[in-house]
Protein backbone atom coordinates (compact mmCIF):
# COMPACT_ATOMS: atom_id res chain seq x y z
CA UNK A 1 0.00 0.00 0.00
CA UNK A 2 2.77 2.56 0.71
CA UNK A 3 4.53 1.41 -2.19
CA UNK A 4 0.89 2.15 -4.16
CA UNK A 5 0.80 5.36 -2.31
CA UNK A 6 4.42 6.32 -3.54
CA UNK A 7 3.85 5.67 -7.06
CA UNK A 8 1.12 7.46 -7.16
CA UNK A 9 2.55 10.65 -5.47
CA UNK A 10 4.97 9.97 -7.77
CA UNK A 11 3.16 10.14 -10.55
CA UNK A 12 0.73 13.10 -9.78
CA UNK A 13 3.93 15.04 -9.28
CA UNK A 14 5.64 14.15 -12.85
CA UNK A 15 1.96 15.19 -14.25
CA UNK A 16 2.14 18.36 -12.07
CA UNK A 17 5.14 19.38 -13.55
CA UNK A 18 3.90 18.48 -17.05
CA UNK A 19 0.74 20.87 -16.48
CA UNK A 20 -0.19 23.65 -18.34
CA UNK A 21 -1.59 26.62 -17.01
CA UNK A 22 -3.72 26.89 -20.22
CA UNK A 23 -4.71 24.70 -23.74
CA UNK A 24 -3.20 26.06 -26.46
CA UNK A 25 -6.42 24.90 -28.64
CA UNK A 26 -9.89 26.94 -27.81
CA UNK A 27 -11.91 25.23 -25.11
CA UNK A 28 -15.11 26.46 -26.47
CA UNK A 29 -16.37 26.64 -30.45
CA UNK A 30 -15.82 30.52 -30.59
CA UNK A 31 -14.95 33.28 -28.31
CA UNK A 32 -16.77 36.02 -30.56
CA UNK A 33 -15.47 39.13 -29.45
CA UNK A 34 -16.88 41.46 -26.79
CA UNK A 35 -15.89 45.16 -27.33
CA UNK A 36 -18.30 46.54 -24.37
CA UNK A 37 -19.18 44.27 -21.12
CA UNK A 38 -15.76 44.05 -19.92
CA UNK A 39 -12.42 45.73 -19.63
CA UNK A 40 -10.31 42.41 -19.04
CA UNK A 41 -8.04 41.26 -21.77
CA UNK A 42 -6.69 37.96 -21.37
CA UNK A 43 -4.51 37.41 -24.79
CA UNK A 44 -7.51 39.09 -26.97
CA UNK A 45 -11.03 40.29 -26.01
CA UNK A 46 -13.50 39.02 -23.64
CA UNK A 47 -16.22 36.49 -24.88
CA UNK A 48 -20.02 37.76 -26.11
CA UNK A 49 -22.55 35.27 -24.49
CA UNK A 50 -22.91 32.42 -27.32
CA UNK A 51 -26.59 33.62 -27.46
CA UNK A 52 -25.92 36.97 -28.43
CA UNK A 53 -23.63 35.64 -31.36
CA UNK A 54 -25.49 35.97 -34.94
CA UNK A 55 -23.51 34.76 -38.15
CA UNK A 56 -22.68 38.56 -39.08
CA UNK A 57 -20.09 38.45 -36.16
CA UNK A 58 -17.83 36.08 -38.89
CA UNK A 59 -18.54 38.15 -41.67
CA UNK A 60 -16.66 41.40 -43.39
CA UNK A 61 -17.65 42.20 -47.08
CA UNK A 62 -15.76 44.55 -49.29
CA UNK A 63 -12.54 42.86 -50.02
CA UNK A 64 -13.53 42.80 -53.58
CA UNK A 65 -13.42 46.23 -53.92
CA UNK A 66 -10.02 47.89 -55.00
CA UNK A 67 -7.88 50.20 -52.94
CA UNK A 68 -6.69 53.60 -53.76
CA UNK A 69 -2.89 53.55 -54.64
CA UNK A 70 -2.44 56.72 -55.16
CA UNK A 71 0.18 57.33 -52.57
CA UNK A 72 4.06 57.46 -52.19
CA UNK A 73 3.88 53.49 -51.96
CA UNK A 74 1.91 52.83 -54.60
CA UNK A 75 0.04 50.33 -52.57
CA UNK A 76 -3.13 49.90 -50.36
CA UNK A 77 -3.62 47.81 -47.35
CA UNK A 78 -7.25 46.48 -46.56
CA UNK A 79 -6.81 44.40 -43.63
CA UNK A 80 -10.24 43.64 -41.64
CA UNK A 81 -9.09 43.05 -37.98
CA UNK A 82 -11.18 41.38 -35.12
CA UNK A 83 -12.56 45.14 -34.15
CA UNK A 84 -14.11 44.48 -38.09
CA UNK A 85 -14.31 40.33 -37.59
CA UNK A 86 -15.31 39.64 -34.13
CA UNK A 87 -15.42 36.26 -35.22
CA UNK A 88 -11.99 36.12 -35.34
CA UNK A 89 -11.11 36.70 -31.37
CA UNK A 90 -8.75 33.78 -30.51
CA UNK A 91 -9.02 31.98 -33.65
CA UNK A 92 -5.24 32.82 -34.27
CA UNK A 93 -5.46 33.87 -38.14
CA UNK A 94 -6.40 37.05 -40.03
CA UNK A 95 -6.95 37.92 -43.73
CA UNK A 96 -5.16 41.04 -45.89
CA UNK A 97 -6.13 42.16 -49.51
CA UNK A 98 -3.45 44.31 -51.22
CA UNK A 99 -3.77 46.55 -54.44
CA UNK A 100 -0.62 47.63 -55.94
CA UNK A 101 -0.20 49.87 -58.61
CA UNK A 102 2.52 49.23 -61.13
CA UNK A 103 5.89 49.21 -59.31
CA UNK A 104 4.09 49.50 -56.00
CA UNK A 105 5.13 48.30 -52.80
CA UNK A 106 4.78 46.90 -49.47
CA UNK A 107 8.12 48.13 -48.39
CA UNK A 108 10.51 45.44 -46.21
CA UNK A 109 8.07 44.94 -42.67
CA UNK A 110 7.47 41.98 -40.07
CA UNK A 111 5.20 40.47 -38.24
CA UNK A 112 6.02 39.95 -35.27
CA UNK A 113 3.10 37.19 -34.17
CA UNK A 114 2.85 35.63 -37.48
CA UNK A 115 3.79 33.76 -40.17
CA UNK A 116 2.36 34.90 -43.44
CA UNK A 117 0.61 33.09 -46.76
CA UNK A 118 0.11 35.22 -49.82
CA UNK A 119 -1.90 34.27 -52.92
CA UNK A 120 -1.35 36.57 -56.04
CA UNK A 121 -4.79 37.06 -57.74
CA UNK A 122 -4.04 39.48 -60.59
CA UNK A 123 -0.27 40.61 -61.46
CA UNK A 124 3.49 40.05 -61.33
CA UNK A 125 4.85 40.58 -57.84
CA UNK A 126 8.30 40.53 -56.42
CA UNK A 127 8.74 39.12 -52.99
CA UNK A 128 11.21 38.18 -50.77
CA UNK A 129 12.35 37.51 -47.45
CA UNK A 130 15.49 37.73 -45.42
CA UNK A 131 16.86 34.75 -42.54
CA UNK A 132 18.75 35.82 -39.60
CA UNK A 133 21.92 36.88 -39.30
CA UNK A 134 24.85 36.09 -39.40
CA UNK A 135 23.11 33.87 -42.52
CA UNK A 136 20.79 37.44 -43.79
CA UNK A 137 20.21 35.28 -47.20
CA UNK A 138 17.62 36.47 -49.47
CA UNK A 139 15.14 34.06 -50.36
CA UNK A 140 12.77 35.67 -53.34
CA UNK A 141 10.78 34.55 -55.86
CA UNK A 142 8.58 36.22 -59.07
CA UNK A 143 5.07 35.79 -58.53
CA UNK A 144 2.48 35.01 -61.30
CA UNK A 145 -2.10 35.02 -61.19
CA UNK A 146 -2.51 32.12 -58.85
CA UNK A 147 1.25 31.58 -57.29
CA UNK A 148 1.14 30.97 -53.42
CA UNK A 149 4.15 32.17 -51.39
CA UNK A 150 4.99 31.88 -47.46
CA UNK A 151 6.39 34.49 -45.09
CA UNK A 152 7.90 32.71 -42.37
CA UNK A 153 7.30 33.80 -38.92
CA UNK A 154 8.61 37.19 -37.20
CA UNK A 155 10.94 37.80 -40.51
CA UNK A 156 11.84 40.98 -42.84
CA UNK A 157 9.80 40.26 -45.92
CA UNK A 158 8.38 42.66 -48.66
CA UNK A 159 6.61 42.75 -52.15
CA UNK A 160 6.94 44.44 -55.18
CA UNK A 161 4.68 45.24 -58.27
CA UNK A 162 7.15 44.53 -61.16
CA UNK A 163 4.02 43.78 -63.84
CA UNK A 164 3.09 46.32 -66.53
CA UNK A 165 -0.46 46.41 -65.14
CA UNK A 166 -2.19 46.83 -61.15
CA UNK A 167 -1.83 43.89 -59.08
CA UNK A 168 -3.60 42.16 -56.16
CA UNK A 169 -2.69 39.60 -53.43
CA UNK A 170 -4.77 38.06 -50.73
CA UNK A 171 -3.02 37.11 -47.79
CA UNK A 172 -3.44 34.56 -44.55
CA UNK A 173 -1.67 35.42 -41.06
CA UNK A 174 -1.67 33.32 -38.64
CA UNK A 175 -3.29 35.74 -35.67
CA UNK A 176 -5.88 37.75 -35.19
CA UNK A 177 -3.55 40.47 -34.57
CA UNK A 178 -0.10 39.76 -36.76
CA UNK A 179 1.51 43.65 -35.72
CA UNK A 180 3.51 45.52 -38.30
CA UNK A 181 7.17 46.63 -38.13
CA UNK A 182 7.92 48.47 -40.89
CA UNK A 183 11.81 48.99 -41.22
CA UNK A 184 11.82 52.28 -42.59
CA UNK A 185 9.43 53.71 -40.14
CA UNK A 186 10.95 52.05 -36.86
CA UNK A 187 14.94 53.00 -37.79
CA UNK A 188 14.39 56.44 -39.05
CA UNK A 189 11.04 57.32 -38.35
CA UNK A 190 10.38 56.31 -35.24
CA UNK A 191 9.68 59.23 -32.17
CA UNK A 192 11.63 60.07 -30.99
CA UNK A 193 14.20 59.42 -33.54
CA UNK A 194 17.40 56.95 -32.79
CA UNK A 195 20.46 58.81 -32.38
CA UNK A 196 21.55 59.99 -35.93
CA UNK A 197 25.36 59.14 -34.66
CA UNK A 198 24.22 55.72 -33.42
CA UNK A 199 22.63 54.51 -36.93
CA UNK A 200 25.47 56.44 -39.12
CA UNK A 201 27.98 53.80 -36.88
CA UNK A 202 25.23 50.95 -37.50
CA UNK A 203 24.47 51.65 -41.31
CA UNK A 204 28.51 52.72 -41.71
CA UNK A 205 27.31 55.93 -43.88
CA UNK A 206 28.02 59.68 -42.89
CA UNK A 207 25.27 61.35 -40.63
CA UNK A 208 24.16 63.32 -43.59
CA UNK A 209 22.77 60.24 -45.17
CA UNK A 210 21.45 59.47 -42.37
CA UNK A 211 19.79 63.29 -42.03
CA UNK A 212 18.69 62.19 -45.46
CA UNK A 213 16.71 59.21 -44.28
CA UNK A 214 14.72 60.73 -41.73
CA UNK A 215 13.98 63.12 -43.55
CA UNK A 216 10.50 61.90 -45.38
CA UNK A 217 9.39 60.93 -41.35
CA UNK A 218 10.03 64.47 -39.97
C1 LIG B 1 -7.01 58.44 -54.44
O1 LIG B 1 -6.19 59.12 -53.53
C2 LIG B 1 -5.70 60.36 -54.05
C3 LIG B 1 -4.68 60.87 -53.05
O2 LIG B 1 -5.19 60.91 -51.76
C4 LIG B 1 -6.86 61.29 -54.27
O3 LIG B 1 -6.40 62.52 -54.80
C5 LIG B 1 -7.84 60.65 -55.25
O4 LIG B 1 -8.97 61.44 -55.38
C6 LIG B 1 -8.24 59.26 -54.77
N1 LIG B 1 -9.01 58.60 -55.82
C7 LIG B 1 -10.19 58.04 -55.59
C8 LIG B 1 -10.82 57.38 -56.76
O5 LIG B 1 -10.70 58.06 -54.50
Amino acid sequence: MAKLMLTLSLLALSLSSLGQAHEPSPLQDFCVADFKTSAVRVNGFACLDPKQVTADHFLFRGLHVPGNTSNPLGSFINRPTVNEIPGLNTLGLSTVRVDYAPRGVVPPHRHPRASEILIVLEGTVLVGFVTSDPENRLVSKVLAKGDVFVFPFGLIHFQENIGQGNAVTMAFLSSQNPGVIAIANAIFGSNPPINVHGLAKAFQVDKSVINKLQAPFN
